[in-house]
């Protein structure tokens, strides 16, 4: 079945007003090009608000960058998910790599946010990826397993069609060193294949890849069969680069 490819700009811990009016303008120009196409960014929280006015009534998608699974309560320095929905965001990545290097993430609480995010009606973009010596030793089909099986442990089979996957190898996020479209694909089609084991409609997820996605790599990457989107860090921060990946193989 075809899937709605999806172009998402994660702009991690970067970001001035400033820039939001410059990416918004041009991500609202490219999604008005492209509407068989979604667009989606994904700022900093402080910037959510301001983000989401200058979208307007254009076809882009506004996403949070985490949230906590809690409704509300004394945990400084986290937001909720009715704090994200209030502030017009329809999308949540989860389990970002960073998080999990970071900041403790780990497969549990990955569980915890995307049943939240998903039972506040929002979408969550769930994270999966190897790290460079898990792949070197043979162990990526293992960790992608656990991880996705974690990850979606706490929702129905019937909520998996509701989510959205991005792969993303460690070794290949903001190093330049991008997956090959066969390696990729390879671990797309794992996915797939694990989704619908655990009984969701598998043809519907839509599973992007991240980890060094640019202009001059995205239509080697959106041809393989099993890759419907990308997960875009450094290059959506550049106007004309994530305007060229949102019209990417034209
Ligand atoms: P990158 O980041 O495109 O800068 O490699 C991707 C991501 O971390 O989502």
């Amino acid at each position: 079945m075809a899937r709605r490819p999806m172009l998402a700009g994660n702009w991690k811990m970067f970001g001035t007003r400033s820039l939001t009016k410059e990416l918004v303008t041009a991500c609202a120009a490219a999604a008005r090009a492209e509407p068989e196409r979604d667009v989606l960014i994904a700022p900093p929280y402080t910037l959510l608000a301001y983000a989401r006015e200058l979208i307007g009534d254009a076809p882009v998608l506004l996403s949070a960058q985490d949230v906590h699974w809690e409704a509300k309560g004394a945990f400084t320095g986290e937001v909720s998910c009715d704090m994200l929905k209030e502030v017009g965001c329809t999308h949540v990545i989860i389990g970002h790599s960073e998080r999990r290097q970071f900041f403790g993430e780990t497969d549990a609480s990955v569980a915890d946010r995307t049943a939240a995010v998903l039972a506040a009606g929002m979408t969550p973009i769930v994270c999966v990826g190897e790290t460079l010596q898990e792949r070197e030793s043979g162990r990526t089909e293992a960790v992608i397993e656990r991880q996705v099986r974690g990850g979606l442990a706490k929702i129905d089979a019937g909520a998996i069609a509701r989510t959205i996957v991005a792969y993303e190898p460690v070794w290949a996020i903001g190093t330049g060193k991008v997956a090959t479209p066969e390696q990729a694909q390879e671990v797309h089609a794992q996915i797939r294949g694990l989704l619908a084991g655990l009984g969701g409609r598998a043809d519907e997820v839509r599973i992007l890849y991240g980890g060094s996605v640019k202009p001059d790599n995205v239509d080697q990457l959106m041809a393989q069969a099993d890759i419907d989107g990308a997960l875009v860090g450094g290059a959506s921060l550049q106007a004309d680069g994530f305007t060229r990946i949102v019209r990417f193989l034209r």
